[in-house]
């Protein structure tokens, strides 16, 4: 049983299938998709806190099941900007992965499951994908004064498949 994320926070950000058209390999089932719907893949829920070092930035994302061609829903990822911090994300509910991958192109996965905690280090961007068939929740804690390098991996994509 999850708590209720909606009153326990004052922003929430819906990420639509629209939004995420560009990081999924099959083009034609994205384009297929949304001439029926637009999916919310997933949303972040957060409080605003300043964004200095002495602050920590955490939000709850609900990432829905579902798949896009044969990849399955996922978080857009990102590596984080000077101050290139970590960042914790904690399993709250249901199951997935977390990959991990740096610039140098090293990779790796951890599993994502209630009470899991997987550690992001500094310099590497992180990505949740969701391959099940419920509902996957958890919590992500960073420093509040990390900005969000999306741009790199639209370019150059996760080298884990999201299968
Ligand atoms: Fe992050």
């Amino acid at each position: 049983m999850v708590p209720d994320i909606k009153s326990a926070y004052g922003k929430v950000t819906y990420r639509k299938l629209s939004d995420l058209k560009t990081y999924f390999s099959d083009r034609k089932a994205v384009e297929e998709i949304l001439k029926k719907t637009d999916p919310v893949l997933y949303e972040v829920y957060e409080n605003e806190v300043p964004k200095e070092e002495e602050h920590l930035t955490f939000a709850t994302t609900i990432l829905y099941p579902g798949k896009v061609g044969d990849e399955f829903y996922f978080t857009k990822g990102h590596f984080h900007f000077e101050p290139d911090g970590a960042e914790v994300t904690i399993g709250i509910q249901g199951t997935g992965i977390v990959l991990l991958q740096n610039r140098e192109n090293q990779v790796k996965s951890e599993p994502l499951t209630p009470f899991s905690v997987a550690y992001s280090s500094p310099g590497w961007a992180h990505r949740v994908v969701n391959n099940s068939t419920e509902k996957l929740v958890f919590l992500s804690i960073c420093r509040a004064d990390v900005g969000h390098d999306y741009d790199t991996i639209i370019k150059k994509g996760f080298g884990l498949p999201t299968r």
